[in-house]
C-alpha cells in the first residue's frame, strides 16, 4: 500500500487522573496524527480516601498505545516511523510493588486522597512553632496530604504486605511514571527503575538544590531510601520498549504532566505562565535557573530539566485541587448532567449563579491556603435556586480559585501577568474561558491544539541525545494557532464577584472549628 511519508514521529502517554493517553506526532510540525484515549477508574473506599488500580493504569496504556497504532495503519502511516515515546503522569500519587512478583502491594494512592490528615496534623504540631512550612527551604512544599512522602508513610504502617516487602528488600515505591516505565522496559525481568526531576520534586524527599534524594527528609519519614527509584533528567534515554506494538523504541522523556504543559507550550523564559484545567487547575511559572521561595502560598518546584547535562529550571506553582474533579461530581453524585459536556449548556442556559457561591474543597484546600481541614460548601441559596445556577457557580469556583493563584503569583513575582496561556480538557467550554477571563481582567489565549501536555512530553522524547529528531526552538513550530478571549464584564462587577467567593471561602476553610 501507499505509504505516507512524513519523517520521524513522536509519542506520548499522558496518565493523567481521569484518563490514559497515547498520542503521535510529527517531530517536524508538531502535527497531533492520532491518538487514543480510555478513562480510569477510581474508587473511594472511604470518606476522603482516592485509589486506582495499579495494573489497570498499565493496562490502559497498552490499550492506548495498541488502539493508536491501528488508527496509524489505517491511515497508511508506518508506525516503525515512530522514534521515541515520553511519558508524562498524574503527579504524586504514590505506588508501591514487589520486585520480584512485579505486583503492587497496594491499589495507587492517587495524589487527592486525604487518609493522611491527621498524619500531618501530627508532624506539623511536631514543628517549630506549627510551621508547616517547616521543609520548604529544601523541598518547596508545605507538609500537605497532597505529596507521595506521607502517602508511603501510611503505605508501610498500614498495609502488611508492603511492611513486609520493605523489610525483605522486595519493595519498589514509585509514582506513576517510574510504575510505567519499570513495567514497559522489562518490569520483573530487568525493568529500568527511575524517575525524572520533576516527579521526584513532588513527593517531598527531594531537596530541589542539590537535585537529589535527602538523606535527612528520607530519615524525618522514616524511609528506607533503597526503595526510591534513580533521579534521571527529563529528557534522556530511560529504556527500550520491551512489549506491545511498540517493541525496542526508546522511552525518552519523562515529565510530570504540569511540567509537560508548560514544555508544551513553549514556556522556555523567565516569567512565561500557564494554567492547565484538567482534574485539578495548575498555574505554573517559569522562575528560570533559580528556585524562588513564595511567600504567599505557592510552591517551588522543578520545571524541567531537558538533558543529563542540562541545567535544572524551576517553577512556582499555584496548585488548585478541584477543577474538573467538580464536573465529574455533578455527574456521578449529584447526577445533575449525564455528560460532562452538557455543563456548559445547562450553565449558559441561565448565565449566572443567582448569588449561588460554591467552594468545591472536596480534598481541603490547596493553594494559597493549604487546609486540609477545609470541606466543600454551597451557600447563597434561595427558592429561586435551581440545577442550571448551580451549575453556573460550578464553572465560576474553577475561574475564581485560578484567580486566587493567580494574585499570588503576581504578588510573589511583581510583575503581573497581562494574559493568560490556558490548555486542559476543560478549555474546550467556551463558557468557562470567557468565564475566566471576566473573573482574571485579562485576556485568556488557548492554543488551537489542546494537548500540549502530551507535546511536551513527546518533545523532550524527541530531544534526547542519541534521539535526536526533535528540535526544542519554539521558533521551529511556527504552525501554533490560539484563540483569545478577552474580558467582557466591567471590573467593579468582576470584584464584587471575587469578593463574595472569597467570603464563601472563610466559610469553606472554618469547617471544623
Ligand atoms: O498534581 C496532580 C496533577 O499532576 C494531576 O493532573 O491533569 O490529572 O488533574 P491532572
Amino acid at each position: 500500500s501507499n505509504r505516507i511519508m512524513l519523517g520521524p514521529l513522536v509519542a506520548a502517554i499522558d496518565q493523567g487522573t481521569s484518563s490514559t493517553r497515547f498520542l503521535v506526532f510529527n517531530a517536524r510540525t508538531a502535527e497531533l496524527l492520532s491518538h487514543h484515549q480510555v478513562e480510569i477508574k477510581q474508587s473511594f473506599p472511604k470518606e476522603g480516601w482516592v485509589e486506582e488500580d495499579p495494573k489497570e493504569i498499565l493496562q490502559s496504556v497498552y490499550e492506548c498505545m495498541d488502539r493508536t497504532c491501528e488508527k496509524l495503519t489505517q491511515l497508511n502511516i508506518d508506525i516503525s516511523n515512530i522514534k521515541a515515546i515520553g511519558v508524562t503522569n498524574q503527579r504524586e500519587t504514590t505506588l508501591v510493588w514487589d520486585k520480584e512478583t512485579g505486583e503492587p502491594l497496594y491499589n495507587a494512592i492517587v495524589w487527592l486522597d486525604l487518609r493522611t490528615q491527621s498524619t500531618v496534623e501530627r508532624l506539623i504540631n511536631k514543628t517549630p512553632g506549627r510551621n508547616k512550612n517547616h521543609l520548604k527551604h529544601k523541598t518547596g512544599l508545605p507538609i500537605s496530604t497532597y505529596f507521595s512522602a506521607v502517602k508511603l508513610r501510611w503505605l508501610m504502617d498500614n498495609v502488611t504486605e508492603v511492611h513486609e516487602a520493605v523489610l525483605s528488600h522486595r519493595a519498589m515505591f514509585g509514582t506513576v511514571d517510574s510504575w510505567l516505565i519499570w513495567c514497559l522496559t522489562g518490569g520483573k525481568k530487568g525493568g529500568v527503575h527511575c524517575t525524572d526531576v520533576t516527579n521526584a520534586s513532588r513527593t517531598m524527599l527531594f531537596n530541589i538544590h542539590t537535585m537529589d534524594w535527602d538523606p535527612d527528609l528520607c530519615k524525618y519519614f522514616d524511609i528506607p531510601m533503597e526503595i526510591l527509584p534513580k533521579v534521571r533528567s527529563s529528557s534522556e534515554i530511560y529504556g527500550l520498549m520491551k512489549s506491545g506494538s511498540l517493541t525496542g523504541v526508546p522511552i525518552s522523556g519523562c515529565l510530570g504532566d504540569q511540567s509537560a504543559a508548560l514544555v508544551g507550550q513553549m514556556c522556555f523564559q523567565d516569567g512565561q505562565a500557564k494554567n492547565t484545567y484538567g482534574t485539578g487547575c495548575f498555574l505554573l511559572r517559569n522562575t528560570g535557573s533559580k528556585p524562588v521561595m513564595s511567600d504567599h502560598g505557592l510552591l517551588t518546584t522543578v520545571a524541567y530539566k531537558l538533558g543529563r547535562d542540562k541545567p535544572p529550571c524551576y517553577a512556582l506553582e499555584g496548585s488548585v485541587a478541584i477543577a474538573g474533579a467538580v464536573v465529574r461530581w455533578l455527574k456521578d453524585n449529584l447526577g445533575i448532567i449525564q455528560t460532562s459536556s452538557e455543563l456548559e449548556k445547562l450553565a449558559a442556559g441561565v448565565g449566572t449563579s443567582y448569588g449561588c457561591y460554591f467552594v468545591p474543597a472536596f480534598s481541603g484546600l490547596y493553594a494559597p491556603y493549604w487546609e486540609p481541614s477545609a470541606r466543600g460548601i454551597i451557600c447563597g441559596l434561595t427558592q429561586f435556586t435551581n440545577r442550571s445556577h448551580l451549575a453556573f457557580a460550578a464553572l465560576e469556583a474553577v475561574c475564581f480559585q485560578t484567580r486566587e493563584i493567580l494574585d499570588a503569583m503576581n504578588q510573589d513575582s511583581g510583575i503581573p501577568l497581562n494574559q493568560l496561556q490556558v490548555d486542559g480538557g476543560m478549555t474546550s467550554n467556551r463558557l468557562l474561558m470567557q468565564l475566566q477571563a471576566d473573573i482574571l481582567c485579562i485576556p485568556v489565549v488557548k492554543p488551537s491544539m489542546p494537548e500540549t501536555t502530551a507535546l511536551g512530553a513527546a518533545m523532550a522524547a524527541g530531544a534526547a541525545e542519541g534521539v535526536s529528531v526533535w528540535s526544542l526552538n519554539p521558533e521551529d513550530l511556527t504552525e501554533v494557532t490560539s484563540e483569545k478571549f478577552e474580558p467582557q464584564i466591567n471590573p467593579e462587577e468582576s470584584e464584587f464577584r471575587y469578593a463574595r467567593w472569597k467570603k464563601a471561602v472563610q466559610r469553606a476553610m472554618n469547617w471544623e472549628t
